[in-house]
């Protein structure tokens, strides 16, 4: 690869071991994939920061970053971590887990880390723009930047992220070149009994679709209002990352990279184009649930973290009604969305009705050892489609209505 001077004194240690050691790292993932050289970046965004996640050599990996006095050369947000930094004993963290979350949280935080713990950095963290070079890991945070905002990321992984917040730098490949950002493959909604633009659920179950046929290629849907809000796009862009590793799909007449259709497929043809009607739909409603009724003993919205107007939407749904006893109704949020709830009187209500908000972090990386849930409810298909798997449960997708109900009632019944 052609490096820059500095580039070349990072690698030879000129700015310290750590640098030296993240930039030898980037220059080979460069060299696999076939870049010429390095770009500058501007920012990152830290998926590694879940330490059930990077388990204990990942803590150690971090830490020894930072007592090696390794600092982020350009601004660096974090993904959850593995606890509600405040509450977690509330939710049954052990003590000696919790202990670990805080070392990887702190190691974080003296490198320089922007304290956003949220998967959905896009609402509220340091937002990119339009053509912006940036390094993002996490999936649904990749696949929004991409195709919402524009900026230019690609799929990086664990620790890799991490590397480019201390070099500043990542290997110019895929994503971040316009020739690699082209549409492949074209999915046109039909019209469909099952589609109301207004009903939030109908967004991740096209995504879900659109990511299960997309194999490696770049989606471009065609059919989509153009008043579609930037929550139904979050909801959309998770389940395709989710279903089918998308990391980048072009919404025709809404994304900024597919104003036309041209644009969208920069002057080619689709390589296959796949229609979606009431058959796609129901099969992929199908395909997250797991259990057609019975009953409920959790219920999760905020996958990924809820924005404010999606809580305040959840507090009309349930209309003062409370949750069932047996029942957890939980709510991933930021803080930054929870100190507004504070602010209002939504804070209130929702506790009123037996409702956890959640800040900090995503129970797909707690120990739920100390819990034994048996059927879960959630309006979100990547929640419903990772939940079997990561929390041996059973799994109901539905809108929020059909969440609230279940939790009112502590049962969903066949539909
Ligand atoms: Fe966020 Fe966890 Fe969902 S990280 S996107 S809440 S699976």
């Amino acid at each position: 690869m052609k490096l820059t001077d500095e580039e070349q004194g990072m690698i030879e240690g000129k700015h310290g071991k750590a640098v030296a050691m993240a930039m030898s790292i980037l220059t080979k993932l460069g060299q696999i994939y076939g870049a010429a050289e390095m770009i500058p970046i501007s920012q990152v965004h830290i998926d590694s920061s879940a330490y059930k996640t990077i388990g204990e050599a990942g803590l150690e990996f971090v830490e020894k970053l930072a007592d090696s006095g390794a600092r982020f050369r350009v601004p660096a947000t974090l993904n959850p971590t593995s606890r509600d930094i405040k509450r977690w004993q509330e939710f049954r963290i052990p003590a000696d887990f919790a202990e670990k979350s805080q070392r990887l949280e702190q190691a974080y935080l003296r490198m320089g880390g922007i304290p956003t713990w949220t998967c959905a950095p896009y609402l509220y963290g340091v937002i990119p723009h339009f053509g912006q070079q940036i390094v993002w890991a996490e999936s649904n945070a990749i696949t929004f930047v991409n195709s919402v905002i524009g900026a230019r990321t690609a799929r990086y992984g664990d620790f890799a992220d991490i590397c480019a917040a201390i070099t500043g730098r990542a290997p110019k490949f895929s994503l971040h070149l316009t020739q690699n950002r082209a549409g492949e493959i074209l999915l046109k909604l039909q019209d469909s009994s099952l589609i109301n633009w207004g009903e939030d659920s109908i967004y991740p179950l096209i995504g879900y679709i659109a990511g299960a046929a997309a194999q490696g290629r770049i989606p471009v849907i065609d059919g989509i209002p153009n008043n579609v809000t930037s929550d139904q796009l979050k909801g959309l862009c998770a389940a395709a990352a989710s279903s089918g590793a998308v990391a980048l799909l072009h919404i025709l007449g809404v994304t900024p990279e597919a104003a036309t259709y041209q644009d969208a497929f920069q002057g080619k043809e689709p390589l296959q184009i796949i229609t979606i009607g009431d058959e796609e739909l129901l099969k992929a409603r199908q395909d997250l649930t797991t259990a057609a009724e019975g009953k409920v003993d959790l219920v999760v919205t905020g996958c990924p973290h809820a924005s404010f107007s999606e809580v305040e939407h959840l507090v009309q749904v349930l209309a003062g009604r409370r949750v069932c006893r047996e029942v957890e109704f939980w709510v991933q949020t930021n803080r930054t969305v929870y100190h507004w709830l504070e602010q209002t009187d939504l804070l209130g209500l929702l506790n009123f009705s037996g409702i956890k908000v959640i800040t900090d972090t995503c129970i797909f990386s707690w120990p739920l050892d100390n819990w034994d849930f048996q059927l879960l409810v959630t309006n979100s298909a990547k929640f419903a489609h990772y939940a079997p798997s990561m929390l041996r449960t059973q799994v109901v997708f539905g809108n929020l209505e059909k969440c609230v109900a279940a939790a009112v009632k502590g049962e969903v019944r066949r539909t």
